[in-house]
């Protein structure tokens, strides 16, 4: 029941009937709009403008028509109109009061199911194992676990899909490093120790070859040969700092954008590449070590994934699944005619003058491109998606462009695909944050930094309240599983809301002072507003299963009351445009919305002690659908209410 395609649903037999051209009509109706002025009404029709200019009409007259042709109904107030021809509406506040009431029955609150229930694939999360997990990972991880539970809740089939980075370099680099520096008594213990000491590996492999990188282009291009023979250290140490600055560290692989790209050939490079290669050409001690790496780097992963709470995905293939359809995919690409010989007998796909993507190397290697589009036939293929959405980082915009064009050439049509892109994860100072240095492990001390500043903010709240004369329990009747369970709940939904409001295009700044403040919008500012509304119900003794299950009558008395019953019936609307759009802040910035109508209806509107039985009745139903209202939203994204703070 979405208020604003009812009201669209009015006056679209009336624009139909003045729309000169019938295809626009769709237009007319999406200038249909919540007022951004509430002064002026709820909702707010613009549609006069474009159809007054299409009939050669003034806009005044036909806002007018508009309005005199709108049916009979018992939703809209008289409509007026406003300046060059604005159409101002305003729901009945007897519409609301009954539309509230019957929202209170229906376990969706609102929310119909879609007219069209489609099929979805969501590529999430996509961490490379065995590298550090960086915090783009943690992006997409959370995104897009929002968006499988905003179309699931909507009716949709949605198919998660981890395409794990399980067969890069990353793993001729832990290869290498494993028989060269291992330190055998870090490997011995536990998973999380050999997890630690890969990790370790990987960072070590990757810094020798950069820096003997560094060194020998630097010695190549600008060395002062007289500063070399005075004092060669001297004169190595000016060529590492100044090619530092020239190149920032070379990256291993090319799927990420590393700055610098791969270093070019130097002992420990080749030495790592020829570990790839001989991985994936099937080399048995090769891929002993391999099946003997995955178990434990996978093992932590979900160990962040069970701390992130997220649903658990539905399939986890990765890279490495692909490989075995590699081959019969670049030949299907040559014979459709898709691809091109590129040089040295390397294939290509060819996109524009300076736009190729490589498919098949000189060394006859393949590439990420290569397996995402095994991955797109594959799930095409298996799943028959109507979509297919790629949670990843914008950066890898260009490749996503590619790919997607790519598919088409080859046939695959009529399927969406889309790159829910997003940007960075910034530190306070605007940098961007980076867990270079350890392995999982280093994002799970992130996540387990959380939930104990959650638990920190919890306590230091509530003594805060006890001191403000506020009515709460006794700290002993908290158990220590209830303070454990409040702690994750504040701190994991801390870090996901904080990221959930962004607009997911644009960066984003973790900041666990601003993601933890208890006032603006945050995840325990409505963690908070959910509590308040628990504690009324548990203050007036009241049963809610009784409650809900016959909710009574809603009287609209006051202004607030208005608001806030015009706010809750507008979460349909709130969940369907997150949807469309792929963007989960929509259903934050409507939860902010709800808490602002909800502090001014608490503060105008007594709920126990209200002059009426009748109205403590209807505004204890309110109550009662702001916090189910809020526990929905925030389940939507992932994160869990508690019944008390
Ligand atoms: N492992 C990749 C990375 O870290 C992300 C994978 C995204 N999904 C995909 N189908 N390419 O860059």
């Amino acid at each position: 029941m979405n208020l604003l395609t009812q009201v669209r649903a009015l006056f679209e037999p009336a624009i139909t009937a003045l729309a000169p051209d019938k295809a626009k009509v769709p237009d007319y109706l999406n200038a249909i709009k919540p007022s951004s002025n509430a002064d002026n009404g709820d909702y707010q029709a613009n549609c006069a403008m474009a159809l007054g200019k299409a009939l050669g009409q003034k806009p005044q007259d036909v806002a007018k028509a508009l309005v005199a042709h709108l049916p009979a109904n018992d939703l809209l107030e008289e409509p007026t109109v406003a300046g060059p021809g604005f159409i101002n509406l305003r729901l009945k506040s007897d519409f609301l009061a009954k539309a509230v009431q019957s929202i209170a029955t229906d376990p969706k609150l609102g929310v119909a199911p879609a007219a069209e229930p489609k099929t979805f694939v969501i590529d999430l999360s996509g961490p490379n194992v065995a590298k550090p997990l960086h915090v783009g990972h943690l992006r997409s991880t959370i995104i897009g676990d929002a968006l499988v539970r905003i179309l699931r809740f909507l009716g949709h089939t949605v198919i998660s899909d981890n395409h794990l980075g399980d067969w890069g370099t990353q793993f001729g680099m832990l290869i290498y490093g494993y028989r060269t520096f291992l330190d055998k008594k870090k490997y011995g213990g536990s998973n999380e120790d050999k997890v630690r000491e890969l990790a370790r590996l990987y960072v070590l492999v990757r810094q020798v070859a950069g820096t003997i990188d560094i060194i020998s282009r630097g010695f190549t291009h600008f060395r002062d040969e007289g500063a070399f023979q005075a004092n060669p250290v001297a004169e190595l140490t000016r060529v590492y700092v100044n090619g530092l600055k020239r190149a920032s560290a070379p990256d291993d692989d090319d799927d990420e954008g590393g700055a610098a790209g791969p270093p070019a050939s130097n002992p420990v490079a080749d030495g790592f590449r020829q570990e790839t290669a001989k991985l994936h050409e099937g080399d048995a001690e090769n891929l002993k070590l391999w099946r003997e790496f995955m178990p434990p780097c996978m093992e932590e992963i979900h160990k962040v994934y069970k701390k992130l709470e997220v649903i658990p995905f539905d399939h986890e293939h990765g890279e490495s699944f692909y490989q075995p359809m590699l081959a019969g995919v670049v030949e299907s690409l040559r014979s459709a005619g898709v691809s091109e010989e590129g040089d040295g007998g390397s294939v290509i796909i060819r996109f524009g003058p300076e736009n190729v993507a490589l498919i098949r190397k000189r060394d006859r290697a393949f590439t990420y491109t290569t397996t995402d589009l095994a991955t797109i036939k594959y799930r095409i293929e298996t799943f028959k998606p109507d979509a297919m959405l790629y949670v990843v980082d914008f950066r890898q915009a260009q490749h996503f462009a590619n790919l997607f064009e790519a598919s088409r050439r080859w046939g695959y049509e009529g399927v969406e695909l889309n790159h829910v892109k997003f940007g960075s994860v910034l530190n306070k100072d605007g940098k961007p944050l980076k867990t270079r240095e350890g392995g999982t492990t280093e994002l799970t001390t992130l996540l387990d930094r959380a939930t104990e500043l959650g638990g920190a903010l919890f306590e230091m709240t509530y003594w805060q309240r006890k001191a403000n004369g506020h009515d709460v329990p006794d700290w002993k009747e908290y158990t220590e599983d209830e303070k454990a369970n409040i702690a994750s709940a504040v701190g994991i939904g801390a870090v996901k809301y904080a990221d959930l409001s962004q607009n997911r295009t644009t960066d984003y700044k973790f900041d666990f002072a601003k993601m933890l403040a208890t006032d603006g919008n945050t995840a325990t500012y409505m963690q908070y507003a959910y509590a308040r509304c628990r504690a009324i119900f548990r203050k007036g003794d009241i049963d809610e299963a009784r409650f809900r299950a016959n909710p009574p009558a809603v009287a609209i008395t006051h202004p607030a009351e208005r608001t806030l019953a015009l706010q809750l019936l507008r979460f349909p609307e709130a969940v369907e445009a997150a949807a469309a759009d792929y963007l989960p802040h929509l259903i934050t910035a409507y939860l902010w919305d709800l808490a602002k109508c909800f502090s001014g209806f608490f503060e105008g509107c007594p709920v126990l002690k209200a002059e009426t039985p009748e109205l403590k009745e209807s505004r204890l139903l309110l109550v009662d659908l702001v916090g189910r209202v809020i526990k929905q939203a925030l389940d939507l994204l992932g994160i869990r209410v508690v019944e008390r703070m």
